[in-house]
């Protein structure tokens, strides 16, 4: 059986300038040092904005810090006359592994349609960056259609020509659970997972499905984390607002299943 390492993502979005950034963390270290958390049986990355990126790779690497780096977006291109934008290969060379690519936020605010999210994915993958892939239904969608359909249709269509060994990440956020407070159940959670993972099967074959981590973001907190990641096909958590307080997130690294 293929065992997926767990892995814990904190999306911080748009808040903490650069020193904020390194303040936290070098508490966030510090935390899970003292409380002898073990690296290795959890994946951690941190997400923070762009101009943060500098500051905490040179920390990470300086005090060896057991986090991966991750973007928050990235641009279809790869250099040129693009103003405003980051490239892939501006990224790698930061050290930069992950990126979150098709968050609601971004379809939302800057209508990223699933051909975007499908560019901005072969994007990362062209550059060695493993794309998180975000989808979700809206309240509207899950009255309408439930929870599975919208999700699994942006899943299929970002997923389209990608090869069978790609290296991905696949997460599900209800758009209605995101800084609402009111998360997904467990049980929700689960079957959309598994409803994606159907998809990952047919667009990239069993081993793409059974090696990629499926993860579930909407008010995830250190209370409930440990709900979600005992359904089988949740493998971790794409976390927002609890990602920015260090204790907070501390325990929900060092979740108990
Ligand atoms: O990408 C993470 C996110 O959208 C969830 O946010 O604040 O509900 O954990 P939050």
């Amino acid at each position: 059986a293929v065992t997926r390492t767990p892995f814990i993502a904190g999306n911080w979005k748009m808040n903490l300038d650069h020193l904020q950034a390194v303040a936290l963390v070098q508490k966030l270290h510090w935390t899970l040092r003292d409380a002898k958390h073990e690296s290795g049986s959890v994946e951690v990355a941190l997400f923070p904005p762009f101009t943060d990126l500098r500051p905490v790779q040179t920390l990470i690497d300086a005090d060896k810090i057991p986090f991966a780096l991750g973007a928050q977006d990235i641009s279809t291109h790869d250099s040129g006359a693009y103003t405003g934008e980051v490239s892939g290969q501006f990224l790698a060379k930061l050290d930069v592994s992950y990126v979150i690519i098709g968050h609601s936020e971004r379809r939302e605010y800057h209508h990223e349609g699933d051909d975007i999210v499908a560019a901005k994915t072969q994007a990362a993958l062209r550059h060695g960056l493993v794309p998180v892939i975000c989808v979700g239904e809206t309240a509207a969608d899950l009255e309408e259609y439930g929870a599975s359909a919208v999700p699994v249709k942006q899943l299929g269509i970002a997923l389209e020509g990608l090869s069978a060994d790609a290296d991905i990440v696949v997460a599900y956020e209800p758009v209605w659970a995101i800084g609402s407070g009111q998360a997904a159940t467990p049980e929700q959670a689960q079957e959309v997972a598994a409803a994606l993972r159907a998809v990952i099967a047919d667009a990239l074959g069993v081993d793409a499905a059974a090696r990629t981590r499926i993860l579930y973001g909407g008010s995830v907190k250190s209370s409930n984390i440990a709900s979600f990641l005992r359904e089988p096909d949740v493998d971790g958590a794409l976390v927002g607002g609890a990602s920015l307080v260090a204790d907070e997130f501390a325990a929900i690294i060092r979740f108990q299943k």
